[in-house]
């Protein structure tokens, strides 16, 4: 009965404004009109998996007390996790410039940090690690950390597993996929998977994280990846995350944004352009 009823319930104008603000309050999420579909779509699920009959009913569930909980799961089906291995891979010939420079400090004892932030189903962080070991036979040796975090537990849950199925491995050169990964098991499809291997994953540590709530890290970054990820917030939001992020950089770190994503204007935030989509602190 509540099966007929949900298959039938139609996302009215009202549970979207509940849920489109409550998105743009706990995520900064902006959900235009034209989302509804996409969000009728995505939420069907998780009323199904509450037992609830139509969308009135899971906007009050979300609005209640015993709702708070859900708020996560919402987020988790609202956010786009569209990424690949070494996506805009112009950005991974600067990190490699990066690293060259700071080889000799490097091995004289320094440290390198890297955070990607909303880094999806890890394929960002992996890039960046594989890019690192790349450089030079004692990179693991050295004092290399990268940061992944993201707003979708779920996400962060996949990316720290770190296995592949062979369809999402595309942009992994050949010479690579054989040295960083090993073949695993088939997924439940039948697909070949690729799982990380453990030198790769040793350098990344991965951690749930919204970034519009209070960052925990205590050290500067050297690059700072926050790429596809502004571009679902409004203006104001991105205005809000700028300077945090120019204050988590150290003075000659780099900062890497989306292709469609960019800081306006970039002196205003204490910012000045490099490559396309990169920006340094000034
Ligand atoms: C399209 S993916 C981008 C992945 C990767 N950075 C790339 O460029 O391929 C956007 C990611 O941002 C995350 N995200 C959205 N809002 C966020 C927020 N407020 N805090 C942290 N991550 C967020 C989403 O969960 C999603 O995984």
């Amino acid at each position: 009965m509540i099966a007929d009823r949900l298959a039938s319930s139609t996302l009215d104008p009202d549970s979207f404004r509940a849920i489109a603000e409550l998105a743009y309050r706990e995520s900064g999420l902006t959900l235009a009109d034209k989302k509804a579909t996409m969000i009728q779509s995505r939420l069907r699920h998780r009323l199904r998996a509450l037992g609830l009959p139509d969308f009135p009913s899971y906007c009050r569930f979300i609005q209640s007390d015993r709702g708070q909980d859900e708020h996560r799961h919402l987020i988790s089906a609202l956010t786009t996790n569209v990424s690949h291995f070494f996506r805009e891979s112009h950005h991974f010939d600067t990190l490699r410039d990066l690293v060259a420079q700071r080889l000799p400090s490097l091995r004289a004892g320094g440290s390198l940090r890297i955070w990607s932030a909303g880094c999806s189903n890890g394929q960002e962080p992996l890039s960046i690690a594989m890019t690192l070991l790349d450089q030079a036979p004692d990179m693991h040796k050295l004092d290399l950390r990268i940061l992944a975090t993201d707003i979708d537990p779920n996400v962060v849950r996949f990316a720290r597993a770190g296995i592949y199925p062979e369809r999402l491995m595309n942009g992994v050169p050949d010479a690579m996929r054989a040295r960083y990964f090993t073949v695993h098991q088939d997924d439940k499809a039948g697909e070949p998977c690729f799982a990380a291997r453990p030198e790769l994953k040793a350098l990344i540590r991965y951690n749930p994280l919204n970034l519009l709530k209070p960052w925990p890290m205590k050290s500067r970054f050297d690059a700072i990846f926050c790429r596809n990820v502004v571009i679902y917030f409004d203006l104001e939001t991105q205005c809000t995350l700028w300077p945090r992020l120019h204050q988590m950089l150290h003075k000659n770190g780099v900062l890497f944004l989306g292709h469609s994503e960019r800081i306006a204007p970039p002196e205003a935030f204490g910012f000045r352009v490099g490559e396309p989509t990169t920006y340094h602190p000034n």
